[in-house]
C-alpha cells in the first residue's frame, strides 16, 4: 500500500496543542487512540446533528436504492464535532470499504492517483484536512471525482504525455475544520455538504452517557450535567473531561462522578463553569482589570499573559469570542458586559467603553463576530 495511506491521520500538525490544554478542541496523538473506541459506528448511535445526519441519511438511503454510489460528500466545521466518525460512519452504512488519508499527507499527485486507482468499487475515500491538500493533486481529484477517470503522465519535459486510466466509482468524503480555504472548483464537486454545528449541552450529556457506559465510568445525571455545561458545545472536550473526571472519582472518591466529584475534579483541572481553562481566564483578566476592558491589541494582551500572539489569537479568543465575552474590534480587543460579570467584576458605569455592539460583515477568513462600533 503507498505510504500516504500509513500515514492515515497523522498529518495534522494543529494537533500539538491538543495535549496542554483540557479544553483544546483539538486531540493529540494518544487520544486519537483513545477515541477510535469511543466513536459511534451507525447513524443511529451518532448523537445530535439533527439536521446533517437527516440529510445524509436520505442521500445514503437514495444511493443504496439506485445501487450507485452516493454523492461525495463535505463534512465542515469546527474541531472535535464528529466529522472523522461521520465519515467512517458513511463507510460502514454503505457497507463498503473506507481508505483513510488526510490533505499534507497527499505531497505528489501520483500518490493520489495510486490511491485512486487502488479503490474498489463503491468505496470510500476519506481525505480529513482536504483543504490542505497540494493544488497538483487536488486538479487530478477533480477529474477524479467528475468522472472516475485519472490522467496518469509518463516522462518528463515536452515529451510527456497523459495516459487516461478509468478508476471505480468511488465517493469522496472530504473533511475541513476551514470550508473557507478550500477552492471553489473542488467545492463545486461535492453533491452534499454537510456544515457540523456545535452541540447543546442535552445533546452532550447523552454523549457523555454513551462514552461512560462504553468506558465503565458510574456518571449520575448531575455530573454529567456539570461536565456537559464546560464542554465547550464540543464532544471531544465532553469526553476528555470525562477521563479527566473519572480519575478523580477513583482516586479522591468512590468512583462515582456526582456533581461534587465533577465540580472538584475540574476545578483541579482549572476549567470553570464556562467551559474557560486558565489561560482563558488570564486573557480575560488582562484585559479587564489590567486594560480596564480594552480595547488592547492581540499581542499586548499576550505578552501581558506570557503567551504568544498565535496562541492567544488561535487558541483563547475563538471560544471566547463566541462565548460573548470578548470582542475583536479594529482598534483591538474589547471585554463585554459578560466578561466583567463573569470574573465578579461590577460593570464600568456607561457600560462598556466602545459602546454598543453591531455586527460588522464577516471580514475574510473569519466567521461572524460580534464587533463593537469603532
Ligand atoms: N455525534 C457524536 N456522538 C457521539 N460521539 C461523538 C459524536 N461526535 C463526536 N464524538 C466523539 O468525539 C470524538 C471526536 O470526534 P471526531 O474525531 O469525529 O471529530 P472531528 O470533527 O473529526 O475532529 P477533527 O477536526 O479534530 O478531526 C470521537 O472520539 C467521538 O467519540
Ligand atoms: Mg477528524
Amino acid at each position: 500500500m503507498s505510504a500516504p495511506f500509513d500515514r492515515a491521520m497523522t498529518g495534522e500538525v494543529d494537533g500539538e496543542l491538543g495535549q496542554e490544554w483540557a479544553v483544546s478542541p483539538q486531540a493529540g496523538d494518544e487520544e486519537r487512540v483513545v477515541e477510535s473506541a469511543l466513536r459511534p459506528h451507525s447513524l443511529t448511535e451518532f448523537i445530535g446533528q439533527p439536521k446533517v445526519s437527516r440529510q445524509l441519511a436520505l442521500v445514503l438511503e437514495g444511493a443504496k436504492r439506485r445501487g450507485r454510489p452516493p454523492d461525495h460528500v463535505l463534512l465542515s466545521g469546527p474541531p472535535g464535532l464528529g466529522k472523522t466518525s461521520l465519515a467512517l460512519i458513511i463507510g460502514s452504512e454503505l457497507g463498503t470499504s473506507v481508505k483513510i488519508t488526510s490533505g499534507p499527507a497527499i505531497e505528489r499527485s501520483g500518490d493520489l492517483a495510486a490511491m485512486l486507482s487502488n479503490l474498489g468499487a463503491g468505496d470510500v475515500l476519506f481525505i480529513d484536512e482536504i483543504h490542505r491538500i497540494a493544488r497538483p493533486a487536488e486538479e487530478l481529484l477533480y477529474m477524479a471525482m467528475e468522472d472516475f477517470r485519472v490522467d496518469v503522465v509518463v516522462g518528463k519535459g515536452p515529451g510527456a504525455t497523459a495516459i487516461p486510466l478509468e478508476i471505480n466509482p468511488f465517493t469522496l468524503v472530504g473533511a475541513t475544520t476551514r470550508a473557507g480555504l478550500l477552492t471553489g472548483p473542488l467545492r463545486d464537486r461535492f453533491g452534499f455538504v454537510g456544515q457540523m454545528e456545535f452541540y447543546e449541552p442535552a445533546e452532550l450529556q447523552e454523549v457523555l452517557a454513551r462514552s461512560a457506559a462504553l468506558l465503565g465510568v458510574d456518571l449520575t445525571e448531575a455530573g454529567s450535567a456539570e461536565i456537559a455545561g464546560r464542554s465547550r458545545g464540543t464532544p471531544r472536550i465532553a469526553n476528555r473531561l470525562l477521563r479527566r473526571v473519572r480519575d478523580y472519582a477513583e482516586v479522591e472518591a468512590d468512583g462515582r462522578v456526582t456533581r461534587e466529584v465533577a465540580q472538584a475534579a475540574l476545578a483541579l483541572y482549572d476549567v470553570d463553569h464556562l467551559g474557560l481553562d486558565r489561560l482563558d481566564r488570564a486573557v480575560l483578566e488582562a484585559l479587564v482589570l489590567r486594560f480596564g476592558g480594552g480595547p488592547v491589541g492581540v499581542s499586548t494582551l499576550a505578552v501581558a499573559v506570557g503567551e504568544e500572539p498565535t496562541t492567544v489569537e488561535e487558541v483563547c479568543e475563538p471560544f471566547l469570542v463566541r462565548a460573548g465575552l470578548l470582542a475583536r474590534t479594529p482598534r483591538g480587543r474589547v471585554a463585554t458586559e459578560a466578561a466583567w460579570r463573569h470574573l465578579g467584576q461590577p460593570v464600568p458605569r456607561g457600560g462598556i467603553p466602545l459602546g454598543r455592539v453591531t455586527t460588522d460583515p464577516p471580514a475574510p477568513g473569519s466567521s461572524s463576530e460580534a464587533l463593537f462600533d469603532a
